[in-house]
């Protein structure tokens, strides 16, 4: 079987560990793989990843040392003409040309939502591997790079407790997470931060400052909030703004941290579960399986529907938040 691998959406720590373990299995299965540049866009333009012979076709050594890398060694990107149906049918066209037989995407929702659309127009067998700091997808206990970016956001975190204890302020800290708060609940659990504000659960802004003079009255001195960018009233600016707007008792700044937890050398975890992924999705493409994801549960890999994982974002268990709020106090 000839095998199409890619990463496509928001790059994610682990992705290149993840194409590894593809590469890896499915040479030692007899298979052969195609690295397609620059995910769904790269397909449409035909870029793909030459070996050191000039040919498209990746051998073992194309990967060495890839696990240990972030980035998307194989590039990655956000394709519009692929979300017309016009594109799909191109890209369709050009994977019976190069003899494609299978393909890998890797990442998130909207890949995941791209490969579905892709299948209506090409019968080939699809896998896809959860590639996606955010977290936010159901059917796997984990998405590759989440584990990183958490990293990140607890190291800045702790770093602007310093500053913060020494001036008595409060900081919000933005972290990423489109439709999520996975990303900004384990960063406050990790770093003692005293509230999240997440999308998951209604932001209401007179409770909030009410919740600061009360850890005020009991002798905090400094308060990090972390906030995730896709909390439903708006990122760390929008809040800071209302906050002063009531009779919120700390001096406070913001740090916005971005696509600083998008890059950085993946964590061992980030390394172990991508290469789990990338190997349980040829296992799959060998069982004949297509339309699914190779995810986790419960850290065994698992093979879940395609559109169940994107059917709606990924709940936050409810005792994760109530062991937050009461180790802040
Ligand atoms: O989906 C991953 C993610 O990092 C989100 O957390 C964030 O909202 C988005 O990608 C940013 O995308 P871009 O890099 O295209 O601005």
């Amino acid at each position: 079987m000839k095998i199409g691998v890619f990463c496509s959406g928001g790059d994610a720590p682990g992705m290149n560990a993840c194409v590894r373990a593809v590469v890896r299995t499915a040479l030692s299965m007899g298979h052969q793989v195609v690295g397609i540049r620059r995910g769904y866009q790269g397909l449409l333009e035909e870029q793909f990843h030459l070996n050191p012979a000039g040919e498209p076709l990746m051998t073992l050594r194309c990967v060495s040392d890839w696990v240990a890398h972030g980035g998307a060694f194989l590039y990655s990107s956000r394709s519009a003409e692929f979300r017309q149906v016009e594109g799909q049918k191109k890209a369709a066209a050009i994977l019976q040309r190069a003899g494609i037989d299978a393909l890998i995407p890797i990442g998130g929702e909207g890949t995941f939502q791209g490969a579905m659309a892709l299948s209506q127009h090409w019968n080939g067998q699809i896998v896809c591997c959860p590639g996606t700091i955010d977290n936010d997808l159901l059917g796997t206990d984990y998405t590759i790079g989440f584990s990183t970016a958490v990293q990140t956001a607890v190291d800045a975190v702790d770093k602007v407790r310093d500053t913060a204890h020494s001036h008595d302020r409060m900081f919000l800290i933005e972290v990423m997470g489109r439709h999520s708060g996975y990303i900004a609940v384990y960063t406050a659990i990790a770093s003692g931060a005293e509230m999240a504000v997440i999308p998951e659960t209604p932001t209401d802004y007179q409770l909030i400052v009410d919740q600061l003079h009360v850890l005020k009255q009991r002798g905090k001195n400094s308060i990090m909030i972390i906030v995730a960018e896709g909390d439903e009233k708006g990122g760390a600016e929008i809040l800071n703004e209302n906050l002063r707007e009531l009779d919120c008792p700390f001096d406070s700044r913001v740090v916005v941290l971005g696509h600083l937890q998008r890059g950085g050398t993946p964590t061992p975890e980030d390394r172990r579960r991508a290469s789990q992924m990338g190997y349980g999705a040829v296992l799959a493409l060998d069982r004949g399986e297509t339309r699914v994801m190779s995810g986790t549960q419960n850290d065994e890999l698992v093979s879940v529907p395609l559109p169940e994982t994107y059917a709606s974002h990924r709940p936050i268990p409810p005792q994760l938040l109530d062991m937050m709020q009461r180790l802040a106090s």
